[in-house]
């Protein structure tokens, strides 16, 4: 696969599946303050912030920030009455992701096959139109807090006027002047777009919602591990990927399993309401090693490796690649560890990622920054060393 995102594609023709992903459309972030997130995701991980939909545009019950880079599209929503259900969530929640929306031919179509397949509608279609065109929305509940709205779009709202710059949907205007914008512009972090996103669920729920993922919307599974893999000497969880046909976008699922201290599923579970929802978002890069100097840069807290990792890592990721005749890491291996990137390697390749600690007080939703050189999996030669550095992070917070 290459790093290409599939653009919007021709119409397909009559009777072709009307749950086929175009692209992810946006990820819808509910947060406390969106004018103060909008500021944090702009300076740290360098977005641009395009678009806004408040009070001055008429929307009374919520202000809405897009934020973008690459083809990566971000929505910080906010309340602004107490009625609003996003008021609720941040409550229960605090700051998290509410939304993984799919841009689709038909949303209309996709929200009721995915109904008729057994998925639970989370709200039935709106459409928003004007003289440019129109914006139609449906979203069905997945796991937890979380939905998955089908986006289609028309006229000047089509998707590929969108990735251009064009007005999002009706209600949104240009955020106009924002300094950080020329700053960003001119110091890019390079994130292209949405690799996976990982859900975090109840223990002995992982296969119900691999069925979900199969059955709603047609996924099928993609890897497998078991907490043989994934886990150290006191936690341990067990995970899934599903990915959509067309490979553009996997779901890792993962529920925690039995270890000696408290799991790192668990932990989020607890300061999640015990509430299922999205881990971690990671967002794809070309050049690992541009892309984490730039943002350690601007002070993105990185998770830190022990030392030791890399006194190993070479002698595991160069024999993986000579035993399939890949090439070995071209990057330079003193500026890996100087960064504190990871390093794994399979069948199929390598792959460099590292990631954040969490994006709020709560100890919940995190980035990965990820880059892969063939690989297509998940950094499993890597998850003894993150859970070990996970759990130093867990007790300093008085969680393990
Ligand atoms: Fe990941």
């Amino acid at each position: 696969m290459t790093t290409a995102v599939p653009s919007a594609a021709v119409r397909p023709s009559t009777g072709t599946d009307p749950l086929a992903l175009i692209d992810v459309d946006h990820v819808r972030f509910y947060v406390g303050n969106a004018k103060q997130s909008a500021f944090f995701y702009a300076s740290a991980f360098g977005f641009q912030v395009d678009q806004i939909c408040d009070l001055t545009t008429g929307s009374r019950e919520s202000a809405q920030y897009l934020l973008t880079q690459g083809n990566i599209r971000f929505v910080l929503e906010t309340p602004l009455t107490k009625e609003h259900p996003a008021a609720d969530e941040i409550r229960r929640f605090g700051d998290g992701i509410k939304d993984i929306a799919f841009t689709v031919f038909d949303a209309e179509a996709a929200w009721k096959q995915a109904v008729r397949n057994g998925g639970t509608s989370a709200y039935e279609p709106v459409t928003r139109s004007d003289a440019s065109g129109s914006v139609t929305m449906a979203g069905i509940r997945t796991y937890g807090r979380a939905v998955h709205t089908f986006v289609s779009r028309t006229g000047a709202y089509a998707l590929p006027d969108i990735k251009q710059g064009a007005t999002f949907m009706p209600g949104y205007r240009a955020f106009g002047d924002f300094a950080l914008n020329a700053h960003n512009r001119a110091n890019p972090c390079g994130l292209k777009f949405v690799d996976h996103a990982v859900g975090n669920v109840e223990e002995g729920r992982m296969n119900q919602w691999v069925s979900w993922y199969e059955n709603v919307l047609g996924f099928s599974m993609f890897k497998h591990f078991d907490d043989k893999d994934i886990s150290t000497e006191y936690s341990a969880l067990m995970s899934k990927v599903m990915a959509s046909g067309n490979q553009l976008i996997k779901f890792p699922i993962n529920e925690p399993a039995a270890g000696k201290k408290k799991s790192q599923i668990l932990e989020y579970l607890e300061w999640h309401d015990m509430t299922p929802g999205v881990q971690h978002l990671a967002l794809r890069t070309d050049d690992e090693l541009a892309s984490v100097a730039a943002l350690r840069r601007r002070g993105v807290d990185f998770l830190t490796i022990p030392e030791t990792y890399y006194e190993s890592v070479w002698a595991r990721v160069d024999s993986m690649l000579r035993q399939h005749g890949h090439a070995a890491v071209k990057e330079d291996h003193q500026r890996i560890r100087d960064l504190g990137i990871l390093v794994d390697a399979d069948d199929e390749g390598y792959l460099l990622q590292l990631f954040s600690k969490p994006l709020q007080d709560r100890p919940t939703l995190f980035f990965e920054i990820i880059c892969r050189r063939g690989s297509q999996s998940f950094g499993k030669g890597n998850f003894k060393a993150l859970f070990e550095s996970l759990e130093i992070e867990q007790g300093r917070r008085g969680n393990l």
